[in-house]
Formats: structure tokens, sequence, C-alpha cells
């Protein structure tokens, strides 16, 4: 018996050996069946590497919805630019959400001031154009109901949120470039400094009337609307209105620190009417 233990001392150490050796040879075979059924798979960079800044390649679907909902068509965002952070929402509103929030603003509309960096009050201006008024936060169900797919789409609460401003662009009208952040104490005392803004568009304008980021960064010719757009719309990464889709900026990098590349304007209308629905959005709660 001590014999044939002893004996079986070195074939012990062949089988050990041979143990790894077929686990190894089973572990690839695993590997290999997984890879067959498409369970695991080998990341190809193959026709869709990014490069900074290229819009032609950074103007893509990020996100799809298949359901439909409310008549709202089909949802999916289209991420526009990365400098600024900009995307746009195609069909976040319906058609009814707009033409109740024109029809809600319509009695109320006066002309858009803009605000004094000086005073931090309202003033009138020949930079803006157009004609506003703004709605209170949560005013009505529908309102609400708005607000809180803003505040789902911007992870930024409802709390954070100014009222929604309507806008209404005749031909003609327009808002030269400027900044949503504010450069004095008097704004930012309730909220804190505006983070980001969602740009609601309520109509079609058939020429004209874009959203214009004239100092973002890329080949902003690259889009594939670029020859819908007017003159002044070339002049930088452009927005064409279109009814029921929302555009969110930010003012802000994701480290706080104010985003000059945010800099934007409405180009003016050339045919048709453009009517808008602004929600801008700040660090802190903002107090209504
Ligand atoms: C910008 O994009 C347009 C359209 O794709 C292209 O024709 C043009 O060459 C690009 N310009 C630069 C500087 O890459």
């Amino acid at each position: 018996m001590a014999k044939l233990r002893h004996s079986r001392l070195p074939s012990r150490k062949l089988s050990s050996s041979t143990l790894a050796f077929t686990m190894l040879i089973m572990f690839t075979f695993v590997i290999l069946i997984l890879l067959a059924f498409g369970i695991l798979s080998i990341p190809s960079n193959s026709g869709d590497s990014t490069k900074a800044h290229d819009l032609n390649s950074i103007v893509r679907k990020a996100m799809e919805r298949t359901e439909e909902d409310g008549g709202r068509g089909k949802q999916w965002v289209e991420v526009i630019s990365w400098e600024p952070r900009a995307v746009i929402y195609h069909n976040f509103l319906s058609k009814e959400e707009c033409e109740y929030l024109i029809n809600l603003a319509k009695p109320y509309m006066r002309k858009s001031t803009v605000v004094d960096s000086q005073t931090g009050k309202s003033k009138d201006s020949r930079v803006r154009t157009s004609f506003g008024t703004f709605l209170s936060r949560g005013v009505d169900k529908i309102i609400q109901n708005i607000e809180k797919r803003i505040a789902d789409f911007t992870f930024i609460p409802v709390e954070h949120g100014e009222g929604l401003q309507v806008l209404h662009y005749e031909v003609g009208q327009k808002y030269e470039p400027h900044y949503d952040y504010f450069n004095d104490e008097f704004n930012t005392r309730n909220g804190g400094q505006r983070m980001a803004t969602v740009l609601m568009y309520l109509s079609d304008v058939e020429e004209g009337g874009e959203t214009i980021f004239p100092a973002a960064k890329g080949n902003f010719s690259a889009v594939p609307w670029w020859d819908e757009l007017s003159d002044c719309g070339k002049k930088g990464l452009s927005v064409k209105p279109r009814m029921g889709d929302a555009l969110l900026f930010w003012g802000m990098k994701p480290d706080a620190t104010l985003d000059p590349s945010s800099l934007h304007g409405g180009c003016p209308v050339i045919k048709g009417n453009k009517w808008s629905s602004t929600k801008w959005m700040r660090v802190n709660d903002y107090k209504v």
C-alpha cells in the first residue's frame, strides 16, 4: 500500500498541471461560446470615432423613445454642441400644449425688456424687440405638467425654475446675442445664478428666427439643416424653430463656472411668426 501511494506522487503532480491546462482550455471554450452567441463583444472603433468639435459626428441621436405619448409624436434627443453644452429634445411639447401656452399668454403680452446690469432692473431695449410675458410657476395643471417634464429632462428640480416666459416675435423682431446669466448682485439674490435654459418653440417659423450660438466651438456649417438657415443663422451654430421642440443649453459648465460659449441670440424673423417659451433655471431654489 505504502509503495503504491508513493508511486502515485509523480502522477498527482502531473494531474494538477493537466487540470490547470484543461481548465484553461475549457475557459477559452466558454469565452468562444459567449462570443459566438453575442453575449460578449469585442469593442470596435470602426466608423464611430468622435473627434472633438466635429459636428458631423456629434450631431446624432443620443436617445430615442419609441412610445408615442399624448399626440406628442416621436421623441428623441439630439446633441448639437458640447461647447456650449446644448441638446434638442424633439417633440417635447404637444401641439395642444403649444397652443395652450400661446393662448394663455396672449392677453398679457407686452414689450420685452432686458436687465440693466447697473441697477438690475428691467429696461426697454433695442437689442430685444419681441413681446412677452411671464406665467407664474405652477399656475395650473398643464403648466405644472410641463414644468415637471422640464425638471425630468434637465435633472434640475422644479423649485429652481423661474416662471415660464412666453415670447412672440413678428417679422423683423429679434434678440441680439446675450448671456442668460447675470453680472450683478441684485438678480442673483433669489435663487443664485441662472445655470441652464430650456427654450421651447411653440410655433414653426417659415424663415429666420433661428436660435444662434455665435461663440459655439465647432464647424457649425456641418449641421444637417445648414441650407435652410437665414444669413443671420449662418453666423454661428443655429437651431431652427420647430413647434414642440425644446432646446436645452447650459450657461454654466459642470464645475459651476460661467460658460461664455453659451452666448446666444434670436435671429430676426423673415417670414411667419415665432412663438417661444423660456424656462430659466437657477443654481438654488427660486422663491416665487
Ligand atoms: C465643415 O463642414 C462642412 C460640411 O460638412 C464641410 O464642407 C467643411 O469642409 C467643414 N469645414 C471644416 C473647416 O472642417
